[in-house]
């Protein structure tokens, strides 16, 4: 059995995967149930100094990932401070509080939020070039509270500038990504868009962005000495185990818990735990920050053909059909597939359509 423990900015957490500011955390009630489905700590849904008034609909799930249109919490943040955060302190798990999204609605709300939190995040929704914005919240934030300050950023930003900022401004740790957009779906009946907003648009999460949150991930964590917080697309213990890979000290997972439900985190941590073990991994440490020490210097031009496993295949014809070089074809008896090395481009596609382990690159 692994150890899944992990800590970062003085938080000790007994496994990695927290819910992220959303539905599945919305208030007390999903705050027991994201315990109760084996949550490491929580992370309360963003509130403001309002109660958000959302359009309707506002979430939808499309193939490979999730649209929402939805702001930040429906509730009075008056309601947080009466009954949502007193009994989500009492769970005894660390609590991250989001709070949003001006740089005077965070200091209105920091000192507030603080006894009940063991850290805050700032959630935002920053696009374009200017960190200014970014750097008064964080202050504003770290002028107000002893408590750690995490600034959590939209995908759609220079990561190593905005990180980098943020650590300068005072920030202890970073999480990406918010959703990605906007985008926009159609009901194929009717011509209309599936979110209710004003022009129809909503913001993508789910599956699909999990390489834009990797990526985001590995940039930032590259670039600064505080813990990064992986979040975009989790939805296995592979994906945690990647997002360590590239640099996280935590993850949070939304969309997989509103579709899937609370227990996810416990799934998540059974399979995190399976990978570490059949890997010989004793914790999560061996393997914090591994791809940034074997990242290739330079692009790769040499063409590499795939070594074909034979007793792993079984001749489904997924490669065959998508070898776009018209390289794979099956034996002459069937029972297993082989490479012409004169057609092969060494393009890789094979290695990640096969199921079954039976190609693999030297
Ligand atoms: C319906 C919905 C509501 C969300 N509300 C918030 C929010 O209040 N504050 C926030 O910072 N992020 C919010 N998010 C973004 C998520 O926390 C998360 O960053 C994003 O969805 C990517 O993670 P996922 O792919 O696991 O969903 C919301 C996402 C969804 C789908």
């Amino acid at each position: 059995m692994a150890n899944l423990r992990t800590e970062f900015a003085g938080l000790k957490l007994k496994n990695p995967v927290m819910p992220a500011a959303g539905p599945p955390i919305k208030d007390a009630r999903a705050a027991v149930k994201a315990k109760e489905g084996g949550a490491g700590a929580i992370v309360t849904k963003t509130i403001s100094t309002t109660a958000a008034e959302v359009p309707r609909p506002n979430m939808a799930r499309v193939k490979n990932g999730f649209l929402n249109t939805e702001l930040w919490s429906e509730l009075p943040p008056e309601k947080w401070f009466n009954e949502e955060y007193p009994k989500i302190k009492k769970l005894g798990l660390p609590v991250i509080a989001g709070i949003g999204y001006t740089k005077d609605q965070i200091k209105s709300l920091a000192k507030k939020v603080e006894k009940y939190a063991d850290a805050l995040e700032l959630s935002t929704h920053y696009l374009g070039d200017d960190t200014t914005p970014m750097e008064e919240s964080i202050k504003a934030a770290k002028e107000e509270v002893e408590i750690p300050v995490f600034v959590k950023l939209s995908p759609q930003i220079d990561i190593p500038e905005f990180a980098d900022a943020a650590e300068k401004a005072g920030a202890d740790g970073i999480v990406l990504i918010n959703s990605f957009g906007p985008t926009l779906d159609i009901n194929p009946e009717t011509g209309k868009p599936l979110m209710g907003s004003e022009n129809g648009f909503g913001w993508l999460s789910g599956e699909a962005i999990f390489p834009l949150a990797l990526r985001s991930v590995y940039q930032a964590a590259k670039n600064v000495d505080i813990p990064v917080i992986g979040v975009g697309g989790i939805d296995s213990g592979i994906k945690v185990a990647k997002m360590f890979m590239a640099g996280a000290s935590a993850v949070q997972v939304c969309t997989e818990a509103i579709v899937n439900g609370p227990h996810v985190y416990e799934k998540i941590n059974n399979e995190l735990n399976n990978f570490l073990d059949k890997n010989n991994y004793q914790n999560l440490k061996d393997i914090q920050g591994l791809t940034a020490k074997v990242m290739q210097k330079e692009a790769n031009y040499d063409t590499i053909v795939p070594t074909v496993i034979k007793e792993n295949c079984t001749t489904c014809g997924l490669c065959v059909t998508s070898c776009v070089y018209e390289a794979i074809s099956f034996n002459e008896s069937n029972d297993y597939i082989v490479i012409d090395p004169q057609k092969c481009e060494g393009c890789g596609l094979c290695i990640t359509r096969c199921n079954f382990n039976a190609l693999e690159l030297e």
